[in-house]
This record gives structure tokens, C-alpha cells and sequence, in this order.
């Protein structure tokens, strides 16, 4: 029933230093992205090319990109909303550019106003070019359908809504499916519930989950995707991220969490779990409070 072997995508980079108030410096940054493929992450989500204006924490994307040690075998990737954004991380040597582009879109109009400022329908036509662009040049696109649970404006998504857009997504050649609790309000029987929409359309190994954790459901909805054999999700190391345009919400399920699970259910990641915590704890260190994670705060208890 459960896959042998979890994929973890760590989008602590950008969905977690996206939120936070104060600047942290692009060699921190750096250093968060080396500490995470130390300790084992394939997949690394580092940053997003978007507007500084509309987030300002993410202003150093060149930066970063350009000053990250490569490891063979790990996939990096960023944001990029529009056309501006793909130009702007292909504008880089190409030793530089990112090996997948994430778009992403909502599954609610009002998310979808207040995130990137146009309809489910206009942000579509933003995508499509970036998608065939991508494609031109061998970069993957990976795709997040926000606010698939829920939305901070409009209140209850359906799984009609959810997959009205899965279906747009793959009609312009997105190659991989994120369905993303962006508020972190939703349960497991709603998020199979979710699922179930974006298997209808894409392989289910190329389906993620990827959980906030505002009402502590996020270990609960990723088991619940694990019964369905998803053997995709993402994760933040220290359990950082939110998103400015979602008031409430709260970090993203923990990836030291997450680890903790998947080794107690005997399930593959490749992740060392202490040295998870040891970047875990460098990144809250540089942020001055403890990491969310519970089970980095157990583990960092009992070494001390
Ligand atoms: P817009 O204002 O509609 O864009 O914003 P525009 O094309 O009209 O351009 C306006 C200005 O932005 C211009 O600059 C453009 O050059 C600039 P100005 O002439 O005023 O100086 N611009 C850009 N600059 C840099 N990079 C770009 C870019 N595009 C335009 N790519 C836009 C549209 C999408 C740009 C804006 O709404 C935006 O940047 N939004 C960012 C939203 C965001 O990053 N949210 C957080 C990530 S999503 C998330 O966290 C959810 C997720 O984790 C999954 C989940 O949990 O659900 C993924
Ligand atoms: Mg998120």
C-alpha cells in the first residue's frame, strides 16, 4: 500500500525565508541550500524570481542562485510566475539556471487576484509561454495548484475547483502536479478527497502534497496521501514558510517531521535525519528562535 520510497522536495529556501519579516542575507541562504544537500535532499526549492516590490524577501533570487554549490544528482528549483520571472533565472550562465520552474496558480479566483494579481483564466496565459519556454530549453514544470483546501478570501474550495485547474495545467503541458493546502486547513478525507482530482490527470508519480500545518493536520494529510501510494511531497526544513498573501497561515510541515515518519514507517528517503536537524537548527539560529519541528526540538533536547 505505501510506496517504498518518499521523494521530498524542500521549499524552505523560498516558501520559508519568503515569510519572514526580517531580510536574512543571501549567504545564509546559501548556506541552508549546502546544509540541505548535505544532508541528503534531492530537491531543493531555492527561491522565487518574482516582483521585489510584491516580495521583497526574495529580491536576492540572482544572487542566490549564483552562489550555490551544485551537487550532481540534486534538482533545483525556483518560482517563476511569468515570462519576466523565467527571463530573469535564464539570464544567468547556464550552469546557473534552475532544472525545474515552479508556476503557480490557485485554485480560488480570490487567492488568485491577491497572489498574482490575475485570474485563474489570465495567470493560464502567463504560464503557457513559460511553459513552452522551459520546455525549449529541457527544464522541467512543476506546477502548484494553492489553496487547494481552502481559501483565506473565498472560504471552501471544492475538489471541482481543484481540479477545473489540474485540467488547465495539463492542457498546457505542466509536467508535474502540486496540490497545495496553502492555509493549512485541510483533513485527510478531504485531501484524498483533492487528490483524487489531480490523479485523474497526471501519473501519480507525478502528483505532490504540500502541507501548511495552521491546525497541526499536515503529518495527518501526508499519511493519508501515503495510503494512496503519493510518494511526492514537500517539506520545510525547520518547519518555516507561509505565504505574505495568506494571512493565518503558518509554516509548512516540518521536514524534520516528515523524515521522523517515513523512517518510522520503514519508508526510503535518503535524508540523515541528524544532519536535517543540525540545518534545521543553523536556520533558526540565524532567524533567533527554535525550530518548529517537533521532532528536531526532541532531537536537539536529547543531544544537549
Ligand atoms: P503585476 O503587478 O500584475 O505584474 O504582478 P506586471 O506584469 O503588471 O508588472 C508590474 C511590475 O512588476 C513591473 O515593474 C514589472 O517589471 C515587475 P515596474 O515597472 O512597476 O517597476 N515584474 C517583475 N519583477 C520581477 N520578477 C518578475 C516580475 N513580473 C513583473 N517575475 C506578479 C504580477 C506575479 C509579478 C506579482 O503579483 C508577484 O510577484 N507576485 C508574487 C507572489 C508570490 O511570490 N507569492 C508567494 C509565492 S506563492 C506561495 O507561497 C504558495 C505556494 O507555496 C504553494 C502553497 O502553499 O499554496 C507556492
Ligand atoms: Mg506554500
Amino acid at each position: 500500500m505505501f510506496p517504498d520510497r518518499v521523494k521530498l522536495v524542500d521549499v524552505g529556501p523560498r516558501d520559508g525565508l519568503q515569510n519572514e519579516k526580517q531580510m536574512v542575507d543571501a549567504a545564509h541562504k546559501i548556506d541552508l541550500v549546502h546544509r540541505l544537500q548535505v544532508a541528503g535532499l534531492h530537491e531543493i526549492e531555492v527561491t522565487s524570481f518574482v516582483s521585489p516590490k510584491w516580495v521583497p524577501q526574495m529580491s536576492d533570487s540572482a544572487q542566490v542562485m549564483a552562489g550555490i554549490r551544485r551537487e550532481p544528482g540534486v534538482r533545483y528549483s525556483v518560482l517563476t510566475p511569468n515570462m519576466k520571472g523565467l527571463e530573469a533565472a535564464l539570464s544567468a550562465p547556464r550552469e546557473q539556471w534552475p532544472d525545474e520552474v515552479v508556476v503557480f496558480g490557485a485554485a480560488s479566483e480570490a487567492f488568485s487576484q491577491r497572489n498574482i494579481n490575475c485570474s485563474v483564466e489570465e495567470s493560464i496565459e502567463r504560464f503557457r509561454p513559460v511553459v513552452a519556454a522551459a520546455h525549449a530549453q529541457g527544464i522541467k514544470v512543476r506546477s502548484a495548484i494553492s489553496c487547494a483546501l481552502g481559501c483565506p478570501y473565498q472560504g471552501e474550495v471544492t475538489p471541482d475547483e481543484v481540479e477545473r485547474l489540474v485540467v488547465l495545467m495539463k492542457g498546457i503541458g505542466v509536467d508535474h502536479c502540486g496540490v497545495a493546502d496553502t492555509i493549512g486547513v485541510g483533513t485527510p478525507k478531504r485531501v484524498q478527497a483533492a487528490m483524487e482530482r489531480a490523479l485523474k490527470h497526471y501519473p501519480i508519480a507525478e502528483v505532490s502534497g504540500h502541507f501548511h500545518d495552521t491546525y497541526g493536520q499536515a503529518l495527518a494529510n501526508i499519511y493519508a496521501c501515503l495510503e494512496m501510494g503519493i510518494s511526492n511531497f514537500d517539506a520545510s526544513i525547520a518547519g518555516l514558510g507561509g505565504c505574505p498573501y495568506a494571512k493565518g497561515a503558518t509554516g509548512n510541515v516540518a521536514t524534520e517531521d516528515v523524515v521522523y515518519l517515513l523512517n518510522g514507517l520503514g519508508i526510503a528517503t535518503g535524508i540523515d535525519i541528524e544532519l536535517l536537524v543540525d540545518a534545521g537548527a543553523a536556520i533558526s539560529n540565524v532567524l533567533g528562535r527554535p525550530p518548529v519541528s517537533r521532532a528536531a526540538k526532541a532531537m536537539l533536547a536529547k543531544r544537549a
